[in-house]
């Protein structure tokens, strides 16, 4: 009798099990394939690259931090780091929000990548001036450049394990090479090369990159090409090239992504992908137009198709590319709030994320984990 209760017990034990095992199966929408959906992007892709995120620190005290826990290996703080944000005056710093993103993913076993040490935007205004209200000399802004890397590279040394040194010094015009920024136009193109050393010498042991957008445009492309080429060729402490993949539904046609990382990869250096998404307005008409060509602003099945089929092609050329590509990051979490909900329209919804506003994993999820495999 006691044996055969325990083999009852065994039985169901067991049916219950295998039970449990299957609930965790996830079947994919067209029923093509079964998928374990224990799994996140993290696991998915842990032979080819680490799957990160742009974090706000409100947003780990979220339901979201679940699903980055879940999903993620290496996060970027969206704005938290910046130049503008975590040094406000010549003297201050305002480590709170950083030091809370490096808590979380700390906690959490998820490694951090650093954005962005210099750039042209979100920069304090004080950097450029000085008391009287003049532009400083290029000597002035150097050190202070310095200063800057030097407190925040060294505040987080060991613990960032990549830094984005210089944001979008190239210019987007066809007729010009660097953009007319106040770092250049105070400096010159030194300031980047500086600001790779200052932040070598801050934390030697840190990935040190370029980063940029407009990456798929030949000739913008060519340019970021060039002055990375030059910048490794000269001694200068680069690490690679950031591509910040701010794309949509219509682009990048399957040429241009193929010839993008065909090019950055022939650096030798490591190529990440920082900043991914995938709007759902046609890349021309994106600039001004409150509503998209079918003057619809909801997540349509064409849309949605579209965003399946872009999403899908990107990451089976980033797999082919898995040896240069190290890491492959989205810029934001879910659909429910994105950056592009304001830019480049302020108040403008978008849907440019793998999970929904309900933070669940939209068909494009599935369609990319199978591209891992
Ligand atoms: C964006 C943030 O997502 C916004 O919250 C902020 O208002 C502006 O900056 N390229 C970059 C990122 O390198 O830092 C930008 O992030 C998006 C474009």
């Amino acid at each position: 009798m006691k044996s055969f209760l325990s083999a009852a017990l065994v039985a169901i034990v067991s049916v219950l099990l295998v039970f449990c095992g299957s609930g965790r199966q996830a079947q994919k929408g067209n029923g093509a394939s079964v998928i374990d959906s224990s799994k996140g992007l993290k696991d998915h892709f842990a032979n080819s690259f680490a799957i990160g995120v742009a974090v706000s620190p409100r947003a780990l005290k979220t339901d979201e931090a679940a699903l980055i826990r879940q999903q993620f290996n290496s996060i970027t703080p969206e704005n938290a780091m910046k130049m503008g944000p975590i040094h406000p005056r010549e003297n201050e710093y305002f480590w709170r929000d950083a030091d809370s993103i490096m808590a979380f993913a700390e906690t959490n076993g998820i490694r951090v990548r650093g954005h962005n040490l210099c750039w042209h935007n979100q920069s304090p205004r004080w950097m450029f001036t000085n008391e009287k209200g003049d532009t400083v000399s290029s000597e002035t802004l150097l050190q202070r450049l310095k200063e800057h890397i030097t407190a925040v590279v060294g505040r987080y040394k060991g613990r960032i394990y990549a830094w984005d040194v210089v944001n979008e010094a190239i210019s987007d015009r066809k007729d010009e090479y660097m953009r007319n920024s106040p770092w250049y136009r105070i400096c010159g193109e030194q300031f980047i090369a500086k600001a790779f050393e200052y932040a070598h010498a801050a934390d030697p042991g840190a990935l040190l990159f370029y980063n940029d957008y407009n990456e798929i445009d030949p000739v913008k492309r060519e340019k970021i090409y060039r002055l990375v080429k030059r910048l490794k060729d000269a001694g200068v402490p680069i690490h690679g090239v950031g591509l910040q993949a701010h794309w949509a539904i219509n682009e990048p046609g399957d040429e241009e992504l193929e010839n993008t990382l065909a090019r950055f990869s022939s650096l030798g250096l490591q190529v990440q992908i920082t900043e991914l998404d995938i709007s759902v307005y046609n890349k021309e008409h994106n600039a001004r137009e409150r509503k998209p060509e079918d003057g619809n602003t909801d997540f349509t099945a064409d849309k949605e198709q579209k965003q399946i089929d872009r999403y899908r092609k990107c990451f089976a050329a980033f797999h082919k590319y898995r040896k240069q590509i190290s890491s492959v990051t989205f810029w934001n979490i879910s659909d429910r709030a994105s950056w592009l909900d304001n830019f480049p329209v302020r108040g403008r919804k978008d849907y440019p994320l793998l999970f929904d506003k309900n933070l669940q994993p939209k068909k494009a999820y599935w369609e990319v984990v199978e591209t891992a495999h």
